[in-house]
């Protein structure tokens, strides 16, 4: 019957009505005093000549805007969006360290928590997840991703999905997601955001489509499309990717959203003469919906009248669009999500804090811990808190933070304060600025390490360092913060240090001489609770890096699955002469991807593959003993990595095929399997088609990609 209803309304509506639900305004200035453009937008939403706003929230306000829309002829509600990548109120870890959990509950929690304070503030759709495999730590953008893995970043992407939008549409708990950006936007040319993207299509289909192909699976309602043009076509005019891929191969339901102005950017790209132009290409190429460019709202109906654009395409763009309205229920009750009793109590439950701690918790790293400096040591009866992230609220959300209340965050300090016990005094010192080059707070910051005996060092990136035009040609801790470390560590005290950042940050000097380092992203709100949880012992760290840490810029692309043998590998001896090596820096990262240790240890033995050869049909049993050797209960990552090592393209020294998350008691065992299938040895070969070849394959168990602790050999029969 729904499909039935929107023929019905798709035969009352004029054109100009038609366009106008493929048009999207951002509405900052249309809940604020009178302006000429507020005016205008009422305007437009009056006469049915807009679809959908964003960035209008709040239950009060999406209701007024919607009784705006109901004046219009036809009383079609709009739908409201806006972006809510890691939280509405309650502000969870970035994306990217959730995604350092490899925790699929945890994953889908975040998002369910943000998807329901979102629905009852009036949100009816977010713009995440963002599912660009993210490579290259220069594009600020990885903050909002799921690293640089394509299976990691498809078992994320139905995770996200799940979460925000619960397993059917309509419920007044979640909110529409969209699959954002189609595609390969994480491929900018030298990490530089809104640069172009060159590819082969095989690598486009192997690494950077898969996440999007599991979102669709997952039901996710849109997709965005994206700045980067892809092989020289702007993604946003870009019909190989919209009507080709996702439209019809993939028989994908939903509608397509333009990035902000992306359908404009076609000219200054040279892809498209004028406005009129672009806004051909893009519908012509499946853009649905026009987000900020206001190229379909002034173009459209004379494209069509001038027999330019086949009407059938407005309708199709009209018909995906509405059909997403009928399935959230807004014919039925428009302002069923903007309820101000609703948004009181659901943004004011508690229980979000503690889901946002149980996150925060799951996504820290930890990247070293030599003699056992952590957890802290009952016996330091004087603790030092120094650098310019200890004190920080606003630095700990990170950026994407559409509702967040500050006075919600608790800093490291703040969390460290409240869990020490009555004995440890807590001192502290700023030390320097995350920026500039002031040393003066030097002295008083080793003064204060003096006088205790342990030093927890905070540093890394403001909250507006990482994020969307935020890419950064060099990836070393900002201003004089490795120099203060130098510092304090002349003191000869043990020095924890604490890791704020949206990407992976290089900090050699760090890494070489602390005695332990937590990678804490961008942890939420609750940041300085989990911090204290971790530091403390009550939690032991589980998080793996989801994308790798180089040594020095220069080594980018370094993803752990975009290494090849080559043919002159690094020799066992470690010769590089006329080898594939640098001559100033070793060809490893600083933490390679999976790495993360725990305050236990984890054996692995007892490797047994089921048989050692498998017909196409078949599935061959992987099944190994994992150990907890150490004194505390833990979570261990176990995982899966193959390597097809004759093929008829070269294939990478390491892919990632599966992993499992175990919490085990002191001394427990227990005995853990993967299943290999033929689909998981197969590649895009050279004609584009998925296939598993004959031969041998290498299979690698492990607890870091780097940290292989088991091996193998398949061999797949014709
Ligand atoms: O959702 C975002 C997108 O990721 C980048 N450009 C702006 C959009 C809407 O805010």
């Amino acid at each position: 019957p729904v499909e039935q209803r929107i023929t019905n309304l798709l035969q009352q509506m004029t054109l100009e009505e038609k366009v106008g639900q493929l048009n999207q305004y951002s509405g900052r200035e249309l809940t604020g005093p009178a302006s000429a453009r507020k005016n205008d937008q009422l305007n437009a939403i009056r006469t049915g000549q807009v679809g959908s706003m964003l960035n209008v929230k709040g239950a009060q306000s999406t209701r007024e805007i919607q009784a705006e829309a109901l004046k219009s002829r036809l009383h079609i509600p709009l739908l409201f969006s806006l972006d809510v990548i890691h939280g509405y109120k309650t502000v969870f870890p970035i994306p990217l360290g959730e995604a350092a959990s490899w925790d699929m509950d945890a994953i889908r929690l975040g998002a369910h928590v943000a998807a329901k304070e979102a629905a009852a503030a009036g949100i009816h759709w977010t713009f995440a997840p963002m599912v660009d495999v993210g490579r290259d730590p220069r594009w600020g953008r990885v903050m909002e991703g799921a690293g640089e893995d394509t299976y990691l970043g498809a078992q994320i992407a139905r995770a996200r999905v799940l979460g925000f939008q619960g397993e059917k549409l309509g419920g007044t708990d979640a909110v529409m997601a969209c699959a954002k950006h189609f595609a390969a936007y994480g491929a900018a040319i030298a990490g530089r955001d809104y640069n172009a993207v060159d590819m082969s299509l095989q690598q486009l289909w192997e690494t950077y489509l898969p996440p999007f192909r599991a979102a669709a699976d997952a039901g996710v309602a849109t997709f965005m499309n994206s700045f980067n043009t892809l092989n020289g076509v702007p993604a946003t005019g870009n019909s190989y990717l919209q009507r080709d891929i996702l439209k019809g191969k993939w028989q994908y339901p939903g509608f397509v959203v333009s990035d902000w102005g992306s359908i404009r950017e076609m000219v200054p790209w040279g892809y498209a003469l004028d406005l009129r132009d672009a806004a051909q290409k893009a519908l012509t190429a499946g853009s649905d919906m026009d987000m900020e460019s206001d190229a379909y709202h002034g173009n459209l109906t004379k494209l069509v009248q001038a027999g330019k654009v086949d009407v059938a395409l407005v309708d199709e763009a009209v018909r995906r669009i509405l059909r997403k309205k009928f399935e959230l229920g807004l014919f039925n009750d428009p302002y069923k999500f903007s309820s101000t009793g609703r948004e009181k109590q659901v943004l004011n439950d508690p229980q979000n804090r503690q889901a946002a701690r149980q996150v925060a918790r799951k996504s820290l790293v930890l990247l070293k811990n030599d003699n056992q400096a952590l957890p802290l040591r009952r016996e330091w009866g004087k603790l030092a808190i120094i650098g310019p992230l200890a004190k920080a609220k606003r630095d700990l959300d990170g950026s994407w933070v559409p509702e967040a209340d500050t006075t919600l965050i608790t800093s490291v300090y703040e969390g460290l304060d409240q869990r020490l016990d009555a004995k440890t005094q807590l001192l502290y010192a700023k030390g320097c600025e995350v920026l500039g080059d002031s040393r003066a707070g030097f002295a008083q910051a080793v003064e204060t390490a003096k006088n205790a005996d342990a030093v927890v060092l905070t540093v890394g990136e403001t909250w507006d360092m990482s994020g969307e035009a935020k890419s950064r040609a060099d990836i070393h801790l900002p201003g004089v913060q490795e120099e203060l470390f130098q510092a304090l560590k002349a003191t000869g005290k043990p020095i924890i240090v604490l890791v704020f950042g949206g990407r992976p940050l290089i900090f050699n000097t760090i890494a070489d001489q602390a005695d332990a380092i937590l990678m804490a992203w961008w942890p939420g709100a609750e940041g300085g609770h989990a911090l204290a949880d971790v530091l403390s012992g009550d939690y032991n760290p589980a998080g793996k890096l989801p994308i790798t840490f180089p040594r020095a810029v220069g080594q980018i692309p370094i993803a752990y699955n975009q290494q090849y043998s080559t043919g002159r590998p690094v020799t066992k001896s470690g010769d590089t002469k006329y080898r594939s090596a640098y001559i100033d820096t070793p060809n490893t990262p600083r933490y390679a991807f999976g790495y993360g240790l725990s305050y236990t240890k984890f054996t692995y033995s007892d490797l047994q593959i089921s048989r050692p050869q498998l017909a196409p049909t078949e599935t061959v049993q992987v099944q190994f003993t994992l150990t907890n050797t150490g004194s505390v209960a833990g979570e261990e990552v176990a995982q899966l990595y193959l390597h097809d090592i004759v093929a008829s393209t070269v294939r990478p020294l390491k892919e990632l095929k599966d992993f499992q998350k175990v919490l085990l008691k002191p001394g427990e065992s227990k005995t853990l399997t993967f299943n290999i299938t033929k689909d998981k040895l197969a590649f895009y070969n050279q004609q584009l088609a998925w296939v598993a070849e004959p031969g041998e394959f290498q299979l690698m168990v492990g607890s870091a990609s780097d940290d292989i602790r088991l091996t193998g050999i398949v061999e797949l029969l014709p």
